[in-house]
């Protein structure tokens, strides 16, 4: 990668390790994906790849705590953008772990008591063995995806909103979405999209919108009519829906079973680990 990706957590590393007049430090050029040797000087650090960063610079990354910021060519900018599509502002927000991202504000991974890639992984648990052709209807920084893919034969994966892989492309938890030849990308309505695909053409599906409030379309009973006819026979579905313990998932989860019900699966249990409910065909 021509470029790093820097947050308030390597700044720290950085500004701690100026501190104790350290001539280099072990730091995350990735949001915690990789750790390489960066070189300390008057003016700033630079990293083995030749990027550079002042430390002005790493005290404006320092003091946010919601942002990720690319260091590319001597310049540093914010990951993040304003979706002409959805109207809806994006941003690549850090974590411990890996980033999640904020759409207008609102954390698209569950980052409370857990991570976003913990949270990945209970989703894709509840569909083990991921295997054969896999559906997953929002791509979002493509976690789903990406996990599935390790497994599965073949994963399609659908985004509504092409700033969602503007800020994709910059993430480094995201690059497998782009690299993986076993992955393929649509943009384009996943309500919509649906419809092109051959019954029974997939054995798994997992379905993480956005919230109720935001996709009704995608929590409609038509949508879930598709979904059943597109999985095939002993396929299962997983729906993302959020805390099943509030009273608002609650509420949501209940409007989800009856109506997955009535498209026709056999069987929908509850997976409150995972913040969601599996279906059976
Ligand atoms: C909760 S996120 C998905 C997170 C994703 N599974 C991941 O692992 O990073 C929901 C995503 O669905 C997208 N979306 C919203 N409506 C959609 C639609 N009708 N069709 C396809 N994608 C949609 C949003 O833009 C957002 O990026």
């Amino acid at each position: 990668m021509s470029y790093i990706v820097l947050s308030h957590y390597q700044s720290k590393v950085l500004l701690d390790a100026r501190c104790q007049g350290l001539p280099s430090v072990s730091v995350s050029p990735d949001l915690n994906r990789t750790t390489v040797k960066a070189r300390l000087d008057e003016e700033g650090v630079r990293f083995p790849a030749g990027q550079f960063v002042t430390w002005s610079d790493l005290e404006r990354i320092g003091k946010s705590e919601t942002k990720c910021f690319v260091v590319e060519d001597g310049s540093v900018s914010e990951v993040q953008t304003f979706s002409e599509t959805t109207n809806w502002a994006r941003a690549l927000m850090p974590t411990p772990s890996a980033p999640t991202m904020l759409v207008s504000g609102v954390p698209m991974h569950r980052i409370k008591g857990t991570d976003p890639y913990r949270d990945t992984l209970k989703k894709i648990k509840t569909l083990a063995p991921v295997t054969g052709r896999v559906l997953d209807t929002a791509t979002g920084l493509g976690y789903t995806a990406i996990e599935a893919a390790r497994t599965a034969d073949e994963v399609i994966t659908i985004e509504i909103d092409p700033a969602s892989l503007e800020i994709a492309q910059l993430n480094p938890w995201s690059v497998e979405l782009f690299d993986n030849p076993k992955i393929s990308q649509i943009v384009g309505d996943a309500y919509d999209e649906v419809d092109a695909f051959d019954d029974g053409s997939f054995s798994r599906i997992i379905h993480d919108p956005p919230m109720f409030s935001l996709a009704g379309d995608l929590y409609a009973g038509e949508f879930y009519a598709q979904l059943y006819r597109i999985l095939r026979h002993k396929g299962r579905l997983f729906h993302y829906i959020g805390d099943l313990s509030s009273k608002s998932g609650q509420g949501v989860m209940r409007g989800v079973i009856r109506r997955l019900g009535d498209a026709g699966f056999s069987r929908v249990v509850r997976r409150p680990e995972a913040f969601g409910v599996l279906a059976y065909k």
